[in-house]
């Protein structure tokens, strides 16, 4: 499938000044753009107005699971809209419900609610977690320092980096942060008020950062003891990009399906149940694979706090949002994708490990797991093309731009990769070489 690739616009001129114009005189300047007008993309590949082909490690910040122009996502499209684009939730559709169902079964016992963004379905959770806390006057969530959870007013409370909240204050109460992988912080820190704690699996925005096993578990009985509730952010780390449905599994594997002693039957052995859930999971990104839709799925023991009336959004779980999701899952089971994630993403982590121990004047580490990787710049690198005052991060990204590769930065020294899933053994050896030969010269001047 990924080899049909769609026929070339017919624009022959180049039309950067043209919609760079457009943009500076009609688009709020609220975000740092890149200087690159993109115009049409094919599997793992992105192409701009001028026909310059960039290899695409970044996949929309970990929404193009299936790269660009896949056909399956086409066909379902153009299949669901001739029969039914949007209803108000105020009916049932299929669509909604089967992947409702594919969503639960991928996770355990719950139920999920529909939204349009990862921002928007964190929202979903904070208001099930004041629900949850109403009669006893708790509302406080704690969340990680250097997480991510959206820009909405709730969004920027909730994550933990001054950055995204300067300029905006005061900041929606009932929000404080604790250091990330740290239990006793996190125990240290609750108040009478606190009702639930949320922290991403893998920090992206913070610059790819997993959760530790013993964090997790830790985190699971601290909540259970103190009546609080356990969400996990997988908007970014979701849907297979660590090699399983959710971080979580993939970071709890090893224990998972281990024989233990059975306390119960003397010389008898058990296999471990996959026993850990959160509370509550949010999800966006590459659920849609580039259509827009986020969801939120909650444990049983909660599913139905948020009655009728509650909770509801205009466009959530549209029949054609729906459709493409459920595809987008289909193929992803279908091609085995998530072993693609895990064993890919093992290989090129192996590499930039080896090129972070050959150029350390460089590199000087590589993060993360399955396709959810990172590597973190040496602070202050000699020769750095761009201005010294602008992150280091930009301006690598820029470098490997000029090289026909994009990737995305986190903060001031990260470079994330987050591939689409299907990416071929062949392009993920292009992006290590564009990688290489970039750090390789950058150190060579060092
Ligand atoms: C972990 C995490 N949570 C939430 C969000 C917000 O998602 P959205 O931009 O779809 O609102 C993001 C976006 O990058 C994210 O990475």
């Amino acid at each position: 499938m990924k080899e049909i690739v769609p026929s070339p616009p017919p624009l022959v001129h180049n039309q950067f000044e043209s919609v760079r114009e457009l943009f500076s005189k009609n688009v709020i300047p609220s975000y740092g753009r890149f200087e690159l007008v993109l115009s049409h993309g094919a599997g793992s590949y992105l192409f701009d107005v001028a026909g310059k082909r960039y290899l695409d490690l970044g996949a929309g910040i970990a929404v193009c699971c299936l790269g660009h122009a896949h056909p399956a996502i086409t066909e379902a499209l153009v299949e669901q809209s001739k029969k039914l684009i949007h209803v108000s939730n105020l009916y049932f559709t299929e669509p909604q419900g089967r992947l409702a169902a594919e969503l639960v079964k991928r996770i355990g016992p719950g139920k999920c609610f529909f939204a349009n963004s990862g921002a928007e379905a964190n929202e979903g959770l904070f208001k099930l977690a004041r629900k949850f806390g109403h009669a006893e006057g708790r509302f406080e969530i704690l969340t990680a320092t250097n997480s991510f959870h959206g820009r909405t007013m709730a969004g920027i409370a909730a994550t933990g980096q001054d950055k995204v909240k300067k300029g905006f204050e005061p900041m929606t109460p009932g929000f404080r942060h604790i250091p990330f992988n740290d239990l006793e912080a996190a125990r240290a820190a609750l108040s009478p008020a606190t009702v639930a704690i949320m922290i991403e699996g893998v920090q992206g925005e913070g610059g790819i950062t997993p959760a530790t096993p013993e964090y997790l578990l830790g985190l699971r009985t601290l909540c259970d003891e103190k009546k609080l509730l356990l969400f996990m952010d997988g908007v970014q780390c979701g849907h297979y990009r660590s090699g399983k449905f959710q971080s979580f599994q993939r970071i709890l594997e090893k224990g998972e399906g281990r024989r233990v002693a059975d306390p119960n039957i003397q010389g008898q052995r058990h296999v471990v149940p996959p026993e850990f859930l959160p509370d509550g999971i949010s999800m966006a990104k590459s659920l849609g694979g580039g259509f827009p839709i986020g969801a939120f799925w909650v444990r049983a023991p909660y599913q139905d706090l948020l009655g009728p009336g509650t909770h509801a959004s205009t466009f959530g779980g549209t029949p054609l949002a729906c459709a493409v999701a459920l595809k987008v899952l289909e193929v992803i089971e279908q091609e085995r994708l998530y072993e693609n994630a895990r064993k890919l993403g093992e290989w090129f982590k192996q590499q930039l490990e080896r090129l972070a121990i050959t150029c350390p004047r460089v590199i000087k580490c590589s993060r993360g797991l399955g396709f959810m990787l990172g590597f973190e710049l040496v602070p202050d690198i000699a020769r750095l093309p761009g201005n010294p005052a602008g992150p280091q991060s930009l301006r690598f990204v820029n470098l490997l731009h000029e090289a026909g590769l994009l990737t995305i930065p986190a903060g001031a020294n990260v470079i994330r990769l987050l591939p689409p899933l299907n990416l071929q053994r062949g392009e993920a050896e292009a992006g290590l070489d564009i990688i290489e030969s970039t750090v390789k010269s950058l150190y060579r001047q060092t």
